[in-house]
């Protein structure tokens, strides 16, 4: 499109966001001899891996003797064998050599008696007796995300990795066999368009828990990737699996560790009562997110919540000692003092399950291709790869284990970068397609120049509150048939947006509207794949399907957005790999999941 004056560059690869994955993405391939330009929207250190606190699993046994099998077993458990057990054999193997090169990375892990990084119990996950708790979420306090940043920003400057910041990623770019290119991206501080040819574009750009009311997410967490991916004709996989995290701040949301419950925290109700006990009589309140997500609702639906509106229930610290609070959980000591005025040292967090992350995503195989499904038959996109949350591995099936999150970054982005320095050579060099930037920028000059009726926060209002009414922590036809209708009505609203400011520069209004655009496309992918799977997994709980059925619907969902503005989603399945990637395990058969 003529009227942008465009600016290119032209790398290796191209890295799409500057999280925990991006980062290690970028690094791997930059410490290869590779040029590598690293897109992202907001300063790297500032991604939204750094609100994980709690920690990394990795099975080393610093605590209590571990085994990477009880990581392995735990993590399909937790699943609810959605999982793809090759791809959870390849995470839990390679989480002890990736946790070891964080460690001479020089993160600051906090250390046990002897010096060893210090491993604290998380929620599901036990030793080979599937019974005794584990030890095994490496972490550096409560910042552990933030520590990691840190440690891999510093990494990718010692590499001489290029980072192009506050640039917000448009679209992909694709040559004449579909193969991907490139991408062209809007560069906030002095409204520049720009074309990044490369070879290979890996997204690592997070979550969509923006698309909810109230969420842990930061608000740059818009499914940038997610639809960019869609936009090219990729489907999005098991969309219906959001994850809940049962500590939230309420009313604010924000997140109050599991590693809380770790060193000991538990939950009560307005009754005053340890719940967790009814629900999950051995872990207690370290079950698994979706088992304490589902226990405060009940607890609360059935009027045993906590407050003047029995709308909560209570997180209990202060047993646990000032020193204790001090050393192993300052962040949250702060975090609940300025969002919930609470000294933890004194008193109960209020909390409430609070939408914390996407299980589902961009399908890819364990190198971090993504992978398309035509005609029944898998194929790997050429030059596209997808890491991190907006990826769909499947690592985490239908419910992921806490920590598992900071290990899939880390473990997917090493492997992609490893699976480049093998395939770059083999990829096509890019060739510049006027036509593919053209219509790359039609889109981005159509929501730049909306001058209808409708303000952003009016349509994002309408979506947020759907996704959250209608697609929660349960589900019923009743309410899904609701979300997928009103979905449709506001993602009907676009072509009346109207943004305030036309201009270029730092224009704050159109990336604002950018990100609706791909919001909305993300979230009637969620309520379309919600309303279609009728069965109970992971957290994908319906009260009128309450049982999980194996038969049906052990599988993985995959949804089109074919016409985003017509609501038009397209559903259709493909088979769990149920197969390890060797004999060095065996395969979890599916089991009834019990805490
Ligand atoms: O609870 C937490 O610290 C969050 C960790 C995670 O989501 O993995």
């Amino acid at each position: 499109m003529d009227k942008y004056k465009i600016v290119d560059h032209r790398f290796d690869a191209i890295v799409v966001g500057a999280g925990g994955a991006g980062l290690r993405a970028t690094f791997g391939m930059a410490s290869a001899g590779m040029s590598v330009g690293c897109i992202t929207k907001v300063f790297p250190t500032r991604s939204h891996t750094v609100a994980a606190q709690g920690g990394i699993n990795a099975a080393l046994g610093n605590v209590v003797e571990d085994d990477w099998r009880s990581h392995f077993f735990d993590t399909v458990k937790g699943s609810d064998w959605l999982g793809d057990q090759d791809a959870i054999q390849y995470m839990t193997q390679q989480a002890i050599p990736a946790v070891i090169e964080l460690e001479n990375a020089g993160l600051p892990f906090s250390r046990t008696e002897e010096g060893k990084i210090y491993q604290r119990p998380f929620g599901g996950q036990y030793l080979a007796d599937h019974k005794t708790i584990a030890h095994r979420t490496c972490a550096a306090a409560d910042r552990t995300g933030h520590a990691m940043l840190h440690t891999l920003y510093q990494e990718c400057l010692r590499h001489k990795a290029n980072f192009f910041v506050e640039y917000v990623a448009l679209d992909l770019l694709q040559g004449a066999d579909g193969e991907v290119n490139g991408v062209m991206a809007y560069c906030l501080e002095d409204g520049s368009i720009h074309r990044f040819s490369a070879k290979a574009v890996v997204l690592a750009t997070g979550g969509y828990g923006r698309a909810y009311q109230s969420t842990t997410n930061a608000h740059i967490c818009t499914g940038d990737g997610q639809a960019m991916a869609a936009r090219i004709g990729v489907p999005l996989q098991d969309m219906e699996m959001v994850q809940f995290h049962p500590t939230g701040i309420y009313p604010a949301g924000c997140l109050i560790t599991e590693g809380a419950r770790g060193e000991g925290g538990y939950l009560t109700n307005g009754d005053g009562e340890r719940f967790m006990e009814r629900y999950a009589p051995t872990a207690k309140d370290l079950a698994s997110r979706d088992v304490v997500s589902r226990a405060e609702t009940l607890e609360i639906l059935e009027g045993r919540g906590c407050g003047p509106n029995k709308d909560h229930c209570m997180l209990h610290l202060e047993h646990l000692g000032a020193d204790v609070l001090a050393e192993k959980l300052p962040g949250i000591s702060e975090t609940a003092m300025i969002f919930a005025g609470v000294d933890v040292t004194r008193e109960p967090i209020p909390v409430l399950p609070t939408v914390h992350y996407n299980m589902g995503g961009i399908p890819t195989n364990f190198h971090g291709e993504v992978i398309n499904h035509q005609n029944g038959e898998d194929k790997v996109v050429p030059g596209l790869f997808a890491i991190g949350e907006c990826a769909c591995v499947s690592v985490h099936g239908a419910n992921r284990l806490g920590a598992n999150s900071l290990l899939d970054i880390i473990v997917f982005g090493r492997a992609a970068a490893l699976r480049l320095e093998q395939t770059l050579p083999d990829l096509k060099e890019p060739k510049l397609d006027p036509q593919a930037s053209a219509s790359a920028m039609e889109r981005f000059d159509r929501v730049r120049t909306a001058k209808g009726n409708r303000k952003v926060a009016e349509i994002r209002a309408g979506m947020q509150s759907t996704m959250q009414n209608r697609c929660a922590v349960f589900r019923t036809a009743e309410t899904l048939e609701a979300g997928v209708r009103e979905m449709r009505e506001v993602a009907a609203l676009m072509p009346d947006l109207g943004i305030s400011d036309h201009g270029m520069i730092f224009n704050t209004d159109l990336v604002e509207a950018l990100e609706l655009d791909n919001l909305l496309g993300v979230a009637l992918a969620t309520m379309d794949s919600a309303n279609a799977r009728e069965e109970s997994r992971g957290a994908h709980a319906r009260d009128d399907f309450p049982e999980r059925d194996d038969d049906k619907w052990m599988k993985h969902s995959l949804a089109w957005v074919d016409n985003q503005v017509e609501g038009e989603v397209r559903l259709d399945y493909r088979p769990v790999k149920s197969a390890p990637l060797n004999d060095e395990v065996e395969s979890v058969p599916p089991m009834k999941r019990v805490y």
